[in-house]
């Protein structure tokens, strides 16, 4: 039924069935709220922790060749001098000067006449903008300031004193806490190219305008692989991680009719990639970078050596010879995983005569695993129902409930992507058995509570 919905009108859904189902609130709320803060409630924090440990193992543990890593959120301010973020991390913003409302200026233009201008400078995107003669979305007026760049890192201070130098940044992004330990990794790991470090953090983006959920946020959480190869062995493991990503996605239930590739054009590039191709989702409001792949060369290394004094090289026993490792980089943020899967998942049917919402989460990221529900309230059934549950929940995140009609029960297990439900009733007195419903199919089977675990097992 999702597919003849509006986008707004699917939004609008998804957002409530958040906040009504606990997985994510707004920020600050009893003040009145942070504008594009949000809060993981504790449906949500199950869901993000689960995308987490997916990828963690499917990324890293699983993989002979990678290693992990938590790295600092702030770290040395001469890093983000080498690695081009302080002179390059910036977008154009534009101020309307009847109304006031400021707005990204490639935003402006895209939307007003769907011209692309990534890498235009802010100067060349004034002219765009006076001489198309773009209306202010909000107010009409074509009264604007000129464009000019913003830094986009967020900047703050390191001890007591508030002078130029104790300035300190908030990461942008997880990944040069990787490049700066990479030596670090080389000496006291056995690891050998090809070989990745990985890292799941979070980081901060002063972007001008946040937006859709928690599609584009301030702080937000990545999710990054950094994968050391030879050169010229590059363009090979490009390809394989843009697949190995894309797989990673469907394996999880997402179809592939709502996920594409899209590379980006030489003059997109960032400054330090050779290639990027973002995998793009079909977002209720649009086609949008859901995880980017990033062929990095040895941009980051390289520079790092240079500002830093250190050698950032790996001896090649094969060659003989140092080597400056190139970089593969699949990066991709966690809120936003989370918001396409819940898009992914957010379904409708109709179930006796009156319309079900569901989330077909895979059963593997939904944050409950299965319910225990005893049919009434009365002995042995909560008895029962209770030894079932706390034998599951040394396995699985299991809830119990015994509060309202089954029907009710059912409804909010559905809502938030619960696989199983198992109720005992009146019946499992005699036969020792249960009945587990299926979320998706609402098919029941009546299966022995000593079996329980070994069927939910089997199946999730
Ligand atoms: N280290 C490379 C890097 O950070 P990026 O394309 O800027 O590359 C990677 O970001 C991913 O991080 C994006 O594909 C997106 O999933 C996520 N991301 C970036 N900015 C975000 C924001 N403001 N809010 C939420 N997620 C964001």
């Amino acid at each position: 039924m999702k597919s003849n919905m509006a986008g707004e009108e699917l939004m609008n859904k998804i957002v409530s069935l958040c906040k009504r189902r606990g997985f994510v609130y707004q920020n600050s709320e009893i003040y009145g709220g942070m504008a594009n803060t949000w809060d993981y409630g504790p449906m949500g924090v199950e869901l993000k922790m689960n995308i987490k440990n997916a990828w963690w193992k499917d990324f890293v543990r699983e993989r002979e060749n990678v290693v992990g890593l938590d790295s600092a959120i702030i770290m040395h301010p001469d890093i983000w001098k080498a690695s081009g973020h302080l002179d390059s991390f910036n977008d154009a913003l534009i101020d309307c000067k009847s109304c006031k409302s400021r707005f990204r200026a490639d935003h402006i233009i895209e939307d007003a006449i769907g011209m692309d201008v990534e890498g235009k400078t802010a100067a060349e995107m004034t002219e765009i903008i006076h001489n198309e003669e773009i209306k202010c979305p909000v107010c009409g007026s074509k009264d604007w300031t000129d464009a000019r760049l913003f830094n986009l890192m967020f900047k703050t201070f390191q001890g007591v004193v508030e002078d130029s130098s104790s300035v300190v940044y908030l990461r942008p992004e997880t990944a040069q806490g990787i490049f700066v330990n990479f030596k670090n990794v080389v000496d006291t790991m056995r690891v050998s190219l090809p070989f990745g470090i990985g890292q799941i953090g979070k980081a901060f983006r002063n972007e001008i305008t946040p937006g859709n959920f928690i599609f584009r946020t301030r702080e937000f959480e990545q999710m990054e692989l950094q994968f050391f190869v030879k050169p010229g062995e590059d363009d090979e493991w490009f390809a394989y991680w843009k697949k190995y990503a894309m797989d990673w996605l469907t394996g999880l239930g997402i179809s592939a009719e709502n996920l594409d590739y899209h590379d980006h054009s030489p003059e997109k590039l960032a400054h330090y990639s050779k290639a990027t191709t973002d995998i793009i989702y079909k977002f209720p409001f649009g086609w949008e970078e859901l995880w980017g792949i990033a062929n990095r060369t040895n941009f980051d290394l390289s520079t790092h050596m240079e500002h830093s004094g250190k050698k950032m090289t790996y001896f090649d026993n094969e060659s003989g010879e140092h080597i400056v490792p190139y970089v593969i980089e699949p990066s991709v943020g966690v809120d936003r995983l989370l918001l396409a899967f819940i898009v992914e998942a957010y379904t409708e049917d109709e179930v006796d005569g009156s319309t079900r919402v569901y989330l077909n989460l895979h059963p593997a990221l939904a944050p409950v695993k299965a319910a225990v529900f005893p049919l009434s309230k009365k002995e042995p059934l909560v008895n029962m129902a209770r030894e079932i549950y706390d034998k599951l929940k040394k396995v699985f995140n299991v809830e119990y409930d015994e509060s309202g009609s089954i029907g009710r029960r059912y409804r909010r297990q559905d809502e938030i992507g619960t696989p199983y439900c198992i109720t005992v009733d009146f019946d499992s007195i005699e036969d020792k058995k249960v009945t587990i419903r299926e979320r998706n199919t609402l098919k029941q089977d009546r299966v022995e509570i000593d079996r329980v675990l070994d069927y939910l097992l089997e199946r999730i």
